[in-house]
């Protein structure tokens, strides 16, 4: 018998790319999302790619009835929670509607589980928590420093998983902390697709090489960096989804609740992403380096031997891979 799962913002970018990695894991998944960051498209995609029909739920995790109407007749065997607002500016600016959806939204799923029996749930999370750190690799145990709107709702989210499995052993939570998602699915039919502007680095770079914006702003030039521009650690989305069957697998089969970051290890400079973008492209993307964006860390890249150790987990695509399937994806008109 298949095991049964809830994926909600399962028509978004993790959450689709996730979708395909269960359903080929052998995974009897449903998707629930409001389409608020999604395209309706998507569905449509995921069958085309998986050759499986679709289960979707529309719905708002904001509406408490209908997430608990959404688990009426069922019988999921877990939940993987990416349903989510995950705009750092957008955030700082909407406080309440952040809360309201990341933090309340979390809540009833979480009284839904509770109410119809589900004890097993991977919970989508953020380096962000972090904050900006001087211990780097940064490890799990580095002490949460938000800095952000968006990083305090995905830490109340971790904190808030943590203490109702306190309360109910039964309960098993996978937390997964991601460092910068990147790239597409290889048929092309799928990738990072915001119906709100784009603030991540990849997807701007894209709108700059498809001449939809004039230049990228490079933010910040003087870092204390090899070439004075900040360091994140990109990982393939194609790899975040396998850490998601991977930690998904650890609750159902081992009951092992656990909270890691899913990174490479691996950091790469602005400029060095924008360099590996031109050579994919085959030609320059117009620059400017200018000041440094308010509360950006100057290096941030995770600690891996936890997933690795926990889950198996290891990525295995490179910056190229990332750059490539994101060019494949959004390089189309
Ligand atoms: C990466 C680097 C920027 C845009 C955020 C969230 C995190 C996760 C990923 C959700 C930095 C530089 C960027 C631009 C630039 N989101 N940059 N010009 O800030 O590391 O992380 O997104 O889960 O939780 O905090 O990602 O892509 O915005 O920035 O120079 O137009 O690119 O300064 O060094 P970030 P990012």
């Amino acid at each position: 018998m298949k095991k049964r799962v809830l994926l909600t913002g399962g028509a978004g970018f993790i959450g689709s790319h996730t979708y395909v990695a269960l359903v080929s894991a052998g995974y009897d998944v449903t998707i629930l999302d409001n389409f608020e960051n999604a395209q309706k498209t998507v569905p449509a995609r995921l069958e085309q790619i998986t050759g499986t029909p679709i289960k979707l739920i529309e719905c708002d995790i904001r509406d408490e009835q209908a997430v608990m109407a959404a688990f009426e007749g069922r019988d999921f065997d877990a939940v993987v929670h990416y349903a989510a607002l995950k705009s750092v500016p957008e955030s700082d600016a909407d406080p309440l509607g952040y809360h309201q959806t990341n933090c309340s939204g979390l809540i009833h799923v979480a009284a839904a589980m509770q109410a119809h029996g589900v004890n097993a749930i991977v919970f989508s999370s953020s380096a962000a928590v972090y904050g900006s750190t001087d211990d780097i690799p940064i490890a799990e145990d580095t002490p949460p420093a938000p800095q952000n709107v968006y990083a305090r709702t995905k830490l109340f989210g971790e904190e808030f998983l943590t203490s109702i499995a306190a309360a109910n052993p039964a309960l098993r939570t996978g937390i997964l902390r991601y460092f910068n998602p990147v790239g597409a699915h290889p048929s092309g039919l799928i990738g990072e697709d915001p119906s709100l502007p784009p603030t991540n680095l990849v997807p701007v770079i894209a709108r700059v090489a498809n001449r939809q914006l004039d230049k990228l702003m490079v933010f910040g030039g003087a870092y204390p960096t090899p070439d004075g521009t900040g360091i994140r650690d990109y990982i393939h989305v194609l790899d975040l989804a396998e850490g998601h069957v991977l930690s998904l697998n650890a609750l159902l089969n081992e009951g092992q609740s656990h909270l890691v970051n899913l990174g490479t290890g691996r950091g790469y400079s602005v400029l060095e992403v924008l360099r590996t973008y031109e050579d994919v492209i085959g030609r320059p993307i117009p620059h400017e380096i200018v000041d440094p964006r308010p509360g950006d860390a100057a290096v941030s890249y995770a600690k891996t031997a936890l997933a690795k150790s926990l889950l198996g987990f290891e990525a295995r695509h490179g910056l190229k891979s990332m750059c490539e399937s994101n060019w494949a994806f959004s390089g189309k008109d």
